[in-house]
């Protein structure tokens, strides 16, 4: 059911890879909400085929953007303008890799080249996007700007390997540039910690399938699916949440603030 909550906004959705992509339900959202958006991924995502889809769906152009390249952050930045003759009031960066949970390397294996891939693929993105986005004064005053994290930035879960501390990265990236832009220009970022979803990059994590179990059995009101977690993201594009920023905010059903449950005590007991 549409409110109409982002009637006449424009915005990017960066990461929308398959229909079980968080950023795919978010698209798909906003559009329903009333806003025009542009769609971009890294090109051999693009490549796939699947944002063809999306795009019809959503009557929206795709310009394909790495997020590692700036040239090519450059181009969607200057290409996105031209599309909306102007800047955006909403971004969504939904993007993850880690090169070392790809190759099966463990924590304490780490190699470090790849390391430096998924930090630039996962969380310096953030930086490139915004300060590309601030060169081209591409997000409009009291615009919105919203990126995805784990809670294994603040607790340690051993198979989050190198992406605990990406995401960490990321939360910081998000307070410091939420100061900038907010004295700026107005424009709030935060991050949503979203429960584990099961998507291309959720499954990449061993024992994923256990976790999903063991953290639904743990939160009051068990794991927040990627639709849910769409409709969060709208309210966070929304005019309702203006004065939100540099924060981290868990969207878990209440997992992070549970130290153990009954329901996993009772399994435990067996
Ligand atoms: N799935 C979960 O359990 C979960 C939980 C919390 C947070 N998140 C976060 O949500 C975000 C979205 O992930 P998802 O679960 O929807 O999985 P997904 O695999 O559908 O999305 C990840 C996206 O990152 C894109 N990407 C990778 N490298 C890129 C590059 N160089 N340039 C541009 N884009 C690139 C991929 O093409 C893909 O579209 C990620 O930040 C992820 O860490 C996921």
């Amino acid at each position: 059911m549409s409110h109409n909550l982002l009637k006449g906004k424009k915005g990017i959705i960066f990461g929308a890879l398959d229909e079980k992509s968080i950023a795919w339900k978010t698209a798909l959202h906003c559009v329903a909400e009333g806003a025009e958006i542009v769609l971009t991924n890294a090109p051999i995502a693009i490549r796939m085929g699947e944002i063809n889809e999306l795009a019809k769906q959503c009557n929206a152009p795709i310009i394909p953007a790495d997020v590692t390249n700036m040239d090519d952050l450059e181009n969607l930045f200057i290409k996105t303008k031209e599309h909306f003759g102007g800047g955006v009031d909403f971004m969504l960066h939904s993007i993850g890799m880690s090169v070392n949970v790809r190759k099966g390397n463990d924590y304490t294996n780490l190699n470090y080249d790849f390391m430096h891939k998924s930090v630039d693929i996962s969380a310096m993105s953030l930086h490139r996007v915004l300060q590309t986005a601030m060169k081209h004064d591409a997000i409009n005053e009291w615009g919105s700007v919203v990126a995805l994290t784990f809670i294994a930035a603040h607790l340690a879960f051993p198979n989050y390997n190198e992406m605990a501390d990406i995401k960490a990265m990321l939360e910081s990236i998000t307070r410091s540039f939420g100061y900038q832009y907010g004295n700026k220009k107005h424009v709030r970022i935060n991050t949503v910690s979203q429960s584990p979803t099961i998507t291309t990059a959720g499954q990449g994590i061993a024992g994923f399938d256990g976790f999903v179990s063991f953290s639904e059995k743990m939160s009051p009101l068990g794991n927040a699916t990627a639709e849910q977690c769409a409709e969060f993201t709208v309210a966070l594009f929304s005019d309702y949440t203006r004065m939100v920023t540099m924060q981290n905010l868990f969207h878990d059903g209440g997992f992070s603030s549970t130290g153990v449950s009954e329901a996993v005590v009772a399994q435990m007991g067996k």
